[in-house]
């Protein structure tokens, strides 16, 4: 390599993807919904390559589980579609992994601050309900045991939460 490979290589842009991870207890309805919406906005505004998402559950229960049915029927019912997702759990090295990770309700940020025993992370901690203006949900409700409605109040309280979500990290980024 000489000098003017050394210098091109000095002048690329190297930003590094923001990095997202939504957070529920069983990663089957909240936190994938969470994630399905807020990609399709982050498509929607060209920023996939900027900024990226994933979601994981406080429990190892469903690991390897699609979401469920019924909120997969509540998310096309708005118009989204599952790519595919699989539960997952959460794990340590997430906690360093993430930029910013997004509890659904105050349960799971005691569980992940737990994890975070020398609270390391704590600033990466934004639970989801911090985003929304119109609800007056201070937390994403389980909707697991419930009916229909509180499926469709998932998808409707994250539309809302996601699309503040994006704004306040495009304006923290400086992305436009
Ligand atoms: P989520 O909903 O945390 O939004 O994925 C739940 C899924 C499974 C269980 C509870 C909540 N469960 O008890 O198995």
């Amino acid at each position: 390599m000489d000098r003017s490979d050394s210098i091109s290589l000095f002048m690329m842009p190297s930003h590094k993807p923001i990095r997202v991870l939504f957070v529920c207890l069983g990663n089957i309805c909240r936190s994938p919904s969470a994630e399905i919406i807020f990609k399709h906005l982050v498509s929607r505004q060209n920023l996939s390559s900027q900024i990226i998402s994933d979601s994981a559950g406080i429990i190892e229960y469903h690991r390897g589980s699609s979401p469920d049915a019924r909120m997969l029927t509540a998310l096309k019912n708005y118009g989204y579609t599952d790519p595919g997702l699989k539960a997952r759990p959460v794990t340590f090295r997430d906690l360093s992994d993430f930029d910013y990770i997004i509890p659904m309700d105050y349960q799971n940020l005691r569980d992940l601050s737990d994890m975070d025993s020398r609270g390391r992370y704590t600033e990466k901690f934004l639970p989801m309900c911090n985003f929304t203006e119109s609800f007056t949900d201070t937390e994403v409700p389980d909707p697991y045991y419930g009916g229909t409605d509180g499926f469709n109040h998932v998808v409707e309280l994250l539309e809302e939460t996601c699309a503040n979500l994006l704004e306040f990290i495009k304006s923290k980024h400086s992305l436009s």
